[in-house]
């Protein structure tokens, strides 16, 4: 697929902003009285987890992973490595994985079986966005802040091709 055209509006400003501060209130809930280390896949997380720590407002640790797929255009291969690891491990540490989309499902998947080999007290998985209709691999998302149609989505941190990312709302682009 090859987006083309304008962006067009998905979902406005201030509902991306209630389903990040519902997500928060979901996670300071379950995570109350302990500090979670949460692990942002880049670059495509940047702006979500940043606002999603600031609603959060309870002691969390941030890291980032950076992870390269090889493949054409739009879609990811799943031939997936880390580009960029963790600084320390998080043996013991509650770590909540945080992602912009989960599409086919290779990338995270691949991450919380990278994650899981080092042993955290407890591993889950946290998407701004889902679009089921191109899974390939099965993934449980323990916090969703929305389903999208199967287009390629843009703004608020997720690009096409570096475009787009500081859009403050979520929009689609149309692929021919
Ligand atoms: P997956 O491995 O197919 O689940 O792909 C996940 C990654 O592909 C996400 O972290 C995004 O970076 C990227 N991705 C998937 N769908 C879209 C989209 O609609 N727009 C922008 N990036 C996307
Ligand atoms: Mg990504």
């Amino acid at each position: 697929m090859s987006p083309q055209g304008e962006p067009r509006l998905l979902l406005p400003r201030e509902e991306v902003e209630a389903a990040v501060k519902r997500l928060a209130a979901e996670i300071r809930r379950d995570y109350k009285g302990r500090c979670p280390v949460l692990i942002g896949i880049l670059k495509g997380s940047f702006m979500f987890l940043a606002d999603l720590v600031r609603f959060l407002d309870m002691p969390v640790e941030v890291e980032f992973v950076r992870l390269s797929s090889y493949g054409r255009g739009t879609e990811s291969a799943g031939k997936i490595r880390v580009r960029h690891g963790l600084c320390s491990t998080v043996a013991g540490r509650d770590v909540l994985v945080v992602e912009d989309i989960v599409d086919t499902g290779l990338t995270c998947t691949y991450l919380l079986k990278y994650l899981r080999r080092q042993k955290p007290a407890s591993l889950k998985l946290c998407a701004l966005a889902d679009k089921p209709s191109r899974r390939k691999v099965p993934v449980t998302i323990d916090y969703l802040g929305f389903t999208v149609p199967d287009k390629f989505i843009v703004g608020y941190g997720i690009d096409w091709d570096e475009r787009f990312r500081y859009l403050p709302a979520i929009y689609t682009l149309e692929g021919n």
